[in-house]
């Protein structure tokens, strides 16, 4: 297992360039399976969650093979995913476990294969996470569902056919899984309160240059017309406004400069927003967005919601901001129950937080002290490396597959900024 070394107190300056968002890759993936053709996936990141959906792919009979190089500057990869030949429709325990993510095969394999059996993903670090949402949303198109020995198996022997889903609250899975399966039904599928997030409108992009034909992806109405078949594509994996939004946490915090290179604004404003509330300056161009300290950090206040509201996989970084800033801050987490892991870390490196509920309450400090830290999910780690970064002292953050899962190159865009940053073996 290795960790990560930081020595605080150096100011980022210069430009970060942001990888391909694991969001939006892990279900664009999965597409593989809805056809017979090869989806050529660019910009990927180098990330271990894809590494663990790729074997389940592969485990099903998808062949995966590398279609380009590396691209320079520490950007993405591409890689084909050729479902030509599915042999297996089961999702073993031993691979869903390592990531909840994996229950996105089950509609598109239900949808081409006519079955599907998913192991239960389980709860998770960040709380009870269930399916129910996925699996209502199926039935709504026709699937039978059963459950049996921890595994959830849909069939629809005859194909799935159209239906109307609505959902009693947003669930950004749900609504890929339900994307992917109503564009092999039979007919048309209406999601009502569907997820808006970047990452469903990239997934129908893809999937109608697969001849889908999906309209509506990106607002709360999404409709689908079924088709019988869907054919091979190439296909750009969108920037990953999480990174990137972490980063620009990093030049404020740090007092930096940092240009965030293919970053999109309109993918993160909300997050910009509170940036922008918190003292930091944006300015937005055409290539990326940049992000730089007035000096001044004040506190501010956030609850978490679906997109276009602020990101749940942002308010561990804004905490550690909020950590620092100038007066009180109050983050209420909306989404998740159990996301604040990352309190009793940052308050062992001087973080003055009380939790109430959903609630945190953080009063900022002049100075965080380095510590030896862990964390048990990866935005909560990065969290705290945002931390060890203006902290006094080093930092050393233990358990660094969580951060492996999410930031590409990690420590080397960190360094390329300014960062001293070392990745060592536990
Ligand atoms: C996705 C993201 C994750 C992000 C989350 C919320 C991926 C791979 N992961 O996760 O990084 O934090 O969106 O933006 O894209 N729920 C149910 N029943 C269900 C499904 C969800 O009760 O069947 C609940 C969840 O427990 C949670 C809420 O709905 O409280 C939202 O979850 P959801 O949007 O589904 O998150 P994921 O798709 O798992």
């Amino acid at each position: 297992m290795e960790k990560l070394v930081i020595q605080g107190g150096k100011a980022l300056s210069g430009t970060i360039p942001i990888s391909g968002a694991k969001n939006a890759a892990l279900p664009l993936m999965c597409t593989c399976l809805l056809t017979s053709e090869p989806v050529t996936l660019t910009n990927l990141p180098r990330l271990a969650d894809i590494t663990t959906l790729s074997d389940l792919l592969n485990h099903l009979g998808v062949t995966v093979t590398i279609a380009g190089g590396r691209r320079k500057n520490l950007q993405g990869r591409s890689l084909t995913f050729d479902g030509h030949d599915i042999h297996d429709t089961v999702a073993p325990y031993d691979m869903v476990r390592k990531m909840r993510a994996s229950i996105l095969v089950l509609g598109a394999l239900v949808a081409r294969m006519g079955e599907a059996t998913v192991s239960l993903p389980g709860g998770c670090a960040i709380g009870n996470r269930p399916i129910d949402l996925h699996l209502k949303a199926l039935e709504a198109i026709g699937a039978t569902i059963e459950l049996e020995h921890g595994y959830v198996r849909a069939s629809a022997p005859n194909g799935l056919s159209g239906g109307t889903v609505r959902f009693p609250f947003v669930s950004v899975g749900a609504t890929e899984n339900i994307l992917m399966a109503a564009a092999l039904a039979k007919g048309k599928t209406t999601i009502e309160n569907a997820a808006r997030e970047p990452e469903i409108a990239d997934l129908a992009k893809c999937l109608n240059a697969m001849g889908a034909k999906i309209s509506g992806a990106g607002s709360e109405t999404i409709t689908i017309e079924g088709v019988a078949n869907l054919k091979g594509t190439s296909h750009e994996v969108m920037p990953d406004r999480i990174e990137a939004g972490s980063y620009a946490v990093a030049a404020l915090m740090t007092g930096g400069d940092v240009f965030l290179k293919g970053a999109r604004a309109h993918d993160m404003q909300a997050a910009l927003d509170t940036l922008v509330e918190a003292g930091g300056i944006v300015e937005v161009e055409a290539t990326g967005v940049r992000v730089r300290s007035s000096g001044e950090i004040h506190g501010f206040n956030i609850v978490t919601h679906p997109f276009p509201g602020f990101p749940t996989d942002m308010q561990a970084q804004f905490m550690a901001l909020a950590a620092i800033a100038d007066g009180a801050s109050v983050i209420t987490e909306a989404i998740f129950e159990n996301r604040f892991m990352h309190v009793p870390e940052l308050s062992r490196m001087g973080a003055d937080i009380a939790i109430n509920g959903a609630s945190a309450t953080i009063r900022g400090v002049k100075d965080l002290v380095g510590a030896e830290v862990m964390a048990t999910d990866l935005r909560a780690s990065m969290g705290l490396a945002l931390a060890g970064l203006v902290a006094s002292g080093e930092t050393t953050i233990n358990r660094l597959y969580h951060l492996d899962r999410g930031y590409e190159h990690l420590e080397e865009k960190l360094r390329q900024v300014g960062a001293a940053v070392e990745r060592l073996p536990s």
